[in-house]
């Protein structure tokens, strides 16, 4: 089978819908077989639950083609378990994880030729997502639910690739207190599209949400984790209960300790300590690292040492070393590459 002919160098962060995906029904009380459809398009109740109380959650993971030419994609398991974690906190059913991954490699299986080739600089990302298809029209989860996966090429989150971004500190909060900002809900997002539409008419290239309790801690922004690098090159990233845990943040930890010897920290990250820091970047499956150059926080500019027009050095040693392991350049740690056969 041939790729696509698609100008993989120059794709951004936008849907093309591909060939299949994946779908499955849970109706009373189980799941069904599933099966692959051409059909991107859902019908669904004017009444169904994601459709008056939002009840529906997400995952994003990347599939790549290695240096070897192998397609596989990256931790897999990881998302089952945020999915997981996301369906019992929006009442709705578990996926089991063995079906999430089966859904994962049948919608790269039967996109293979969607998958962007080695060192084109596009990815294919995938979308898994369930939603409450079911009618409610009192307060209560329905009962009946739809988990879809679909696959999408790609090219860089932020315009620019991996040139440094200008952050502002938001005044809108993203996730409350023992909310759900520690889940891939819909609703997540919602709550933030102003936010990230005013900061684009600002001039800015994203928001860093603080903590809405004390709005002196530095949470997420929209779409990604913080990591931060010392003056003398501890890896610090914040600790919070209503942050959505990054798998690559998580990873990048690893990366940090194991691969490239660096102290990691994570902790909570006062707002007033970030003028201190050497480095910053946000962490994600579609920002993978991105550089942060400047933080805005009303009026006052923090400039990161590592400057406007380069990564920092650490930012650039933990990039190179993710994305070397998951374009199969570097050994990947014990479980972290998933093979599509
Ligand atoms: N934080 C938010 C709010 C996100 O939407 C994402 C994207 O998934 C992340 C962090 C990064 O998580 P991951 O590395 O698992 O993609
Ligand atoms: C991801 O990185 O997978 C996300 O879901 C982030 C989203 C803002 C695109």
């Amino acid at each position: 089978m041939e790729k696509k002919n698609v100008d993989w160098g120059n794709l951004s962060f936008s849907y093309m819908p591909t060939d299949e995906r994946y779908v499955s029904r849970f109706k009373d009380g189980a799941w069904d077989e599933g099966c692959m459809t051409k059909d991107p398009v859902v019908q669904m109740s004017e009444c169904a639950g994601v459709l008056q109380y939002c009840q529906a959650c997400f995952e994003g993971l990347k599939a790549y083609t290695t240096e070897k030419g192998q397609t596989v994609v990256f931790r897999p398991d990881m998302n089952a378990e945020r999915l997981k974690n996301s369906c019992e906190r929006l009442e709705m059913p578990v996926l089991p994880e063995g079906r999430f991954v089966e859904s994962v490699e049948k919608v790269v299986k039967a996109n293979w030729a969607w998958v962007p080739p080695y060192g084109s600089g596009a990815t294919l990302y995938i979308r898994p997502f369930m939603y409450a298809c079911g009618p409610v029209i009192g307060v209560a989860p329905a009962k009946e639910y739809e988990y879809r996966a679909f696959c999408t090429p790609v090219g860089p989150y932020f315009k620019g690739g991996v040139k440094p971004l200008t952050i502002r500190v938001s005044d809108f909060d993203r996730a409350a207190p023992r909310g759900t900002g520690h889940i891939k809900a819909g609703l997540n997002y919602a709550m933030s599209l102003h936010a990230i539409v005013d900061a684009h008419h600002q001039g800015f290239d994203e928001n860093m949400y603080l903590d809405p309790a004390t709005r002196t801690k530095v949470e997420e922004t929209g779409g990604a984790n913080f990591l931060f690098v010392t003056k003398d090159n501890v890896v610090v990233t914040p600790k919070s209960d209503s942050i959505l845990p990054s798998i690559t943040r998580r990873s990048l930890m690893v990366v940090a300790e194991k691969y490239l010897g660096l102290k990691v920290e994570q902790r909570e990250v006062l707002l007033d300590e970030v003028k201190d820091f050497a480095e910053c970047g946000l962490c994600g499956t579609a920002a993978v690292i991105s550089p942060v150059g400047k933080i805005v926080d009303h009026g006052k500019e923090i400039c990161l040492p590592s400057g406007m027009s380069d990564m920092g050095p650490v930012t650039k040693k933990l990039y190179d070393t993710l994305t070397g392991i998951q374009m199969g350049r570097i050994e990947a740690p014990e479980g972290w590459i998933h093979v599509i056969e």
